[in-house]
């Protein structure tokens, strides 16, 4: 070796090095991403790796080279050739999230490219995926060709991830899942965000969940997590903003698969279910802001005004109907959408008593949903397109005795028990006068503002707590 070359690398110094509290630099850190894209680094290892970094946490240096470095592990995706400013959406994960089905059209009615890359379901939570398969024929897994070629037609297209994209995450991200490693900010903030910049980005929203239903319950991590998110995007170069928002009930009124799209077709068309109001509201929120992000408004609340004006004219509905129809989907389904609904079991659960809708548990609810079939208890299990459980009441609405408060779908009758228990635990019925709700949209982090609170002393956590 010259004097000049650099020392050679080894894993096990890099897990000893954070083990005992130390930060890696741009070198080791790449060294560890190209060893778990290539796999030339065995599993133990970035395992042991992976657990020093949970429990030590990262820096935001360090989320930073990790991030970039996974960007960079593959094949990378280029918007710009299709001539529009390329904006995305991404949810941290909850329990009828189904903002992606709204916001990926609102946006590409407003002159703008969505190439969103999504997933399937996680823990309690539903997976954007799953959901547009219970449109008979959709496809979800395209070629970055036939992507693009989607794109160009219909300004939005949303995909599985291919096997060329961010491959050091698909080997990271299922080890986390098997050795209690998910729950690391800095972790979380280099996977999202390693995906979404591997798509080209020009600008990026965030819904950063938190409550009950969110996989960051406590506050503090998921404000941490939002900000860091915020200033990794920014400084590599995509114009970034988190919306903190309420998983503290299911948003809107399905959870599911083919019930959350119909759902979604009932506000395309312009309709305004009051029971649907949150859905719509933070829709339109988040649409506003990547209309803003995508330089099409001059601030996020004109972009609002823009997205409210694509819904009620049918032109996001003309661009949803577009893409399904260019991913193979069959869009005749959409004509009568409770009339292609077609679940083996129906269970109406009552109210067991007279009250106020006090508290939902909405991690439980997210299970109950998954075991009614919508979800999957294996990765690559199938799901039930025809499955979930649809919400007649909401937190702090009066409810009495024998009124529905629930409708669960599911293949067979057999399925129903379990879903069922975990509700009547999940939902609380309470006597006493209704505490305020959260508030949907709790705080907006931008460029401006998330250095400035990651630099607070009080705010610098690298690891989740583990509430
Ligand atoms: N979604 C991801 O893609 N990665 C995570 O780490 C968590 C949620």
């Amino acid at each position: 070796m010259s004097a000049s070359s650099p020392h050679p690398l080894h894993a096990i110094d890099l897990i000893r090095k954070k083990r005992d509290g130390g930060s890696l630099d741009e070198r080791e850190i790449a060294y560890l991403v190209s060893g778990a894209a290539t796999e030339s680094i065995p599993p133990e290892q970035l395992s042991a790796w992976l657990m020093a970094a949970l429990l030590r946490g990262l820096s935001l240096q360090e989320t930073r080279f990790l991030t970039l470095a996974m960007r960079d592990s593959g094949e990378q995706f280029h918007p710009a050739r299709l001539g529009r400013t390329a904006v995305d959406k991404h949810s941290t994960g909850g329990v009828g999230d189904k903002t992606s089905f709204l916001v990926a059209p609102i946006a590409a009615a407003c002159g703008l490219a969505v190439p969103m890359i999504s997933g399937r379901a996680l823990g309690h939570t539903g997976g954007t995926l799953d959901k547009l398969e219970s449109i008979p024929g959709y496809r979800t897994a395209l070629s970055l060709a036939e992507f693009e070629s989607v794109l160009a037609q219909c300004g939005a297209s949303i995909v599985s991830q291919t096997p060329s994209l961010v491959p050091a995450d698909r080997v990271l991200y299922a080890l986390r899942d098997r050795t209690g490693t998910v729950e690391s900010p800095g972790l979380i903030c280099a996977s999202i965000l390693s995906k979404k910049l591997a798509a080209g980005l020009d600008a990026l929203v965030l819904d950063v969940k938190t409550g009950s239903g969110a996989f960051l319950r406590n506050r503090d991590d998921a404000q941490y997590l939002a900000a860091l998110m915020v200033a990794t995007a920014e400084a590599a170069g995509t114009r970034t903003v988190a919306l903190l928002t309420d998983m503290d009930q299911p948003l809107g009124q399905a959870a599911g698969n083919w019930i959350e799209i119909a759902e979604c077709l009932e506000l395309l068309r312009g309709l305004q279910p009051a029971a649907s109001e949150d859905l719509r509201r933070l829709s339109l929120a988040l649409a506003g802001w990547m209309i803003h992000l995508g330089g099409k408004a001059p601030t996020p609340e004109v972009g609002t005004q823009l997205a409210e004006a694509a819904l009620t004219d049918g032109s996001a509905l003309a661009v949803f109907t577009k893409m399904v129809d260019a991913h193979g989907g069959d869009v005749s389904v959409f004509e009568e959408p409770s009339a292609f609904h077609k679940p083996g079991a129906t269970h109406i659960l009552e109210a067991w008593e007279t009250g106020t809708i006090a508290a939902m548990d909405t991690t439980a609810i997210g299970w109950a949903v998954q075991r009614t079939g919508a979800g999957c208890e294996k990765a690559g299990q199938p799901v039930d397109p025809h499955a979930g459980i649809f919400f007649h009441a909401r937190r702090n609405d009066p409810i009495e005795k024998g009124q529905p408060l629930a409708t669960l779908y599911a293949g067979s009758a057999d399925k129903f028990p379990e879903p069922i228990a975990l509700l009547k635990q999940a939902i609380r019925i309470g006597g006493s006068p209704p505490q305020p709700a959260p508030e949907l949209i709790q705080h907006i982090f931008t460029r401006e503002n998330a250095e400035a609170w990651l630099a607070h002393p009080d705010k610098v956590r690298g690891t989740a707590s583990s509430s």
